[in-house]
């Protein structure tokens, strides 16, 4: 599963952008402000139906215009490609299209097009709220297990339904939904801890090749232990009524991941925090290879800059491994481009939102080496 054609138009400072990006290792490099997060803006938008920078879409369309489109041509398995594109416009409603037809929900964009992002901001992993965390699972569950998508969904629709009778203060209705939200409640958490058992390990051997130390994930599935989701609902039931709305479930379950019985976050130094973020997403990519042959696909914005060589060099030897498709943005690159030079990576240079394809003989300049 890769990206082989990306084109973008008007969305942030990129004009008219025609990328043919390479299966394995894509550099985009350019100054501050060149425009090298907004491909890998470009890209989760059409897995997500979102942005990365917040949910607003006006400051995604270009100054002074009306609407952007974002198109990729997807390779899902040999001779096997689908293209994609979103168009969204301030004016008119927006459309997503699979292979030509319109589609309504974002979701089978998702289901397409498993990215996985890495950012500055993935450190809401560790120290963000437990939205973040949960997240995390769904995102593993939902591309592994089919049904997991609909089951969440469901969830969701029923516990809004819930919340909206605890707010009118309709206890008829309210117990009406509880067997429903029970027994779907149940469910998720079953499949997240099924989930978190089955990918720990996978975490821990990643992170083990940064850090001497094993971490320990506990799941709190959101009520309390000892009961079945319905009889904690109805022992809740009156805080529920004061609070207007549903405060066990599923849909408040955290992970906690310790260290010696510590919380990660009191033990591990930045550079080991940030390794700790890339182990828990690169296991999930692992698990969805293993799962589904399926391959995710990496954007990794800004590789942190206080790993050293030997850091950097483990990254790479786990993706070339994975042989996912990854997109790495920096100022520099010239020593990744050094570790990756034997495959047919691309090199892709941003200033003030034109991309231009750098040649071999440029890359090979860059490390250092003469073309011949
Ligand atoms: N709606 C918009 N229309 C036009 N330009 C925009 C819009 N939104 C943002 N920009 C500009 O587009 C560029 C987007 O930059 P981006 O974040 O992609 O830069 P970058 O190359 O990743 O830089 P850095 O190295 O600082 O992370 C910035 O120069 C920003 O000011
Ligand atoms: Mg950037």
């Amino acid at each position: 599963m890769s990206i082989k054609t990306l084109s973008i138009y008007t969305f942030r400072n990129l004009g008219e952008v025609h990328l043919s990006l390479s299966p394995f290792f894509n550099l985009i490099v350019g100054e501050n402000g060149a425009g090298k997060s907004s491909i890998l803006e470009a890209v989760y938008f059409l897995s997500h139906g979102r942005s990365f920078r917040g949910n607003i879409l006006d400051p995604l369309i270009q100054f002074q215009q009306e609407k952007m489109v974002l198109q990729a041509l997807i390779d899902i398995e040999k001779e096997n490609e689908v293209s994609i594109g979103v168009l969204k416009s301030l004016s008119e409603e927006g459309q997503i299209k699979i292979g030509g037809n319109s589609c309504r929900s974002a979701a089978e964009l998702a289901a397409l097009l498993p990215v996985q992002l890495l950012n500055a901001d993935s450190f809401d992993l560790l120290n963000g709220g437990p939205s973040f965390r949960r997240q995390w699972m769904d995102w593993g569950l939902f591309h592994v297990e089919q049904s997991y998508g609909e089951l969440w969904r469901q969830y969701h629709r029923i516990l809004k339904q819930r919340n909206a009778a605890l707010k009118k203060q309709d206890d008829a209705s309210v117990h009406c939904w509880d067997e429903a939200l029970a027994q779907m409640g149940e469910q998720m958490a079953s499949r997240r801890v099924d989930y978190i058992d089955a990918i720990m390990p996978l975490c821990n051997t990643l992170f083990s090749r940064f850090c001497d130390f094993s971490f320990y994930f506990q799941y709190d599935r959101g009520w309390g232990a000892g009961l079945s989701l319905m009889e904690a609902l109805k022992s809740n039931f009156n805080r529920d009524r004061y609070l207007g709305y549903t405060s066990l479930g599923p849909h408040r379950a955290d992970l906690c991941l310790s260290i010696e019985n510590k919380a990660v976050q009191a033990i591990l130094s930045r550079g080991q925090q940030k390794w700790l973020i890339y182990s828990l997403k690169l296991a999930q990519g692992l698990w969805l290879q293993a799962q589904t042959g399926k391959n995710s696909v990496y954007l990794l914005d800004d590789v942190p800059a206080e790993w050293d060589e030997q850091r950097q060099e483990v990254l790479i030897s786990i993706l070339r491994g994975m042989e996912a498709q990854v997109l790495i943005t920096g100022i520099d690159l010239s020593y990744l481009l050094e570790l990756i030079i034997d495959l047919p990576v691309k090199m892709f240079h941003v200033e003030r939102g034109v991309v231009k394809e750098q040649t071999l003989e440029n890359q090979l300049s860059l490390i250092g080496h003469s073309g011949g």
